[in-house]
């Protein structure tokens, strides 16, 4: 049996350091400290009474964080220590997680998951939770500049997350949803084309990461992002763009007919229904 302890009152450095075991030999690196913990409360609705860190005799054997919002929340990272993984203990911490989260009122709870991550995978399978869609990541380095005949203006990023409050899919992954895209500040930038829209992070840097882009439901299937991100090609000529795999495959077409090539890396969006 495991005992639990929330991250507020275990102290945020200290689950730094749980996670950061946990995540030792990930698909992909990463490190948790006090800033980033911080960065997610302020960005992602990280919720430190919500978040736990798990024991087995005493030990730290894991950590969980919990983000909310109204009646989601959103599994923000999730790890157990090497030497208790693969011992029933993972298992045992969802079933806290999803107690509290019915405890609470949610309604329901999501994730992201790397497609390749087996075990966790099977975790949440066996908590209850569902594939809702797959998704993924793209590169673009160099793009050709293109003769565009409207050119982009900067708009406030608040502008485009009200656009994706408004015009985006009501089941976009956390970190695409308006409410995230609403705390992106500068050195981020956003842009508008007619009718459509998109926030980048900081243009300066040689890699420029595409973290929304919407356009209006009637102005779709016209061309629009295309010619704004056309635009943006010449406007920052010489750069690599990315799109994290954060992006839903129903974007797929979109990027591919850009010139981006899939990346190596996608995720599963998965959610349980709290009130089945
Ligand atoms: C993913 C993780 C949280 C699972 O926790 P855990 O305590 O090891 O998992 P459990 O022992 O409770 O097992 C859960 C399921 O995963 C399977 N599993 C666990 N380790 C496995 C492994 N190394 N290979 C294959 N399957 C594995 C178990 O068999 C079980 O599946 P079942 O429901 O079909 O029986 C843990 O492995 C971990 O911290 N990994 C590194 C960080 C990470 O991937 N976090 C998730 C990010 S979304």
């Amino acid at each position: 049996m495991i005992d639990t302890k929330s991250v507020l009152a275990y102290g945020l450095e200290e689950t730094a350091v749980i996670l950061n075991r946990g995540f030792s030999d990930y698909f992909v690196p990463i490190n948790f400290t006090l800033n980033s913990l911080l960065n997610m409360v302020a960005h992602d609705g990280l919720d430190l009474s919500s978040s736990r860190i798990a024991f087995k005799n005493g030990e730290p054997v894991g950590a969980g964080l919990i983000a909310r919002r109204g009646w989601s929340s959103r599994l923000a990272g999730m790890a157990i220590v090497p030497e208790a993984q693969n011992q029933g203990i993972g298992k045992q911490f969802m079933k806290v997680l999803v107690t509290d989260a019915k405890e609470r009122g949610d309604h329901r709870m999501e994730l992201e998951v790397i497609a390749a991550n087996t075990p966790g995978i099977k975790l949440y399978e066996s908590a209850g939770f569902r594939t809702m869609r797959q998704l993924f990541s793209y590169k673009l380095e160099s793009p050709p500049l293109f003769q565009t005949s409207n050119t982009a203006i900067e708009i406030d990023i608040r502008e485009v997350a009200r656009q994706v409050t408004l015009n985006g899919y009501s089941d976009l992954p956390w970190q695409l949803s308006g409410e995230t895209i609403a705390g992106f500040t500068p050195p981020y930038q956003a842009y508008r084309l007619d009718k459509a829209f998109v926030v980048l992070t900081n243009p300066e840097n040689e890699t420029i990461h595409i973290r929304s882009l919407i356009v209006n439901q009637s102005a779709r299937n016209q061309g629009q992002a295309t010619q704004l991100l056309h635009s943006l090609f010449t406007r920052f000529p010489g750069k690599t763009w990315n799109v994290p795999a954060i992006f839903p495959e129903e974007l797929g077409p979109l990027f591919e007919t850009l010139g981006f090539k899939r990346g190596e890396l996608s995720q599963w969006q998965m959610a349980l229904d709290i009130r089945e």
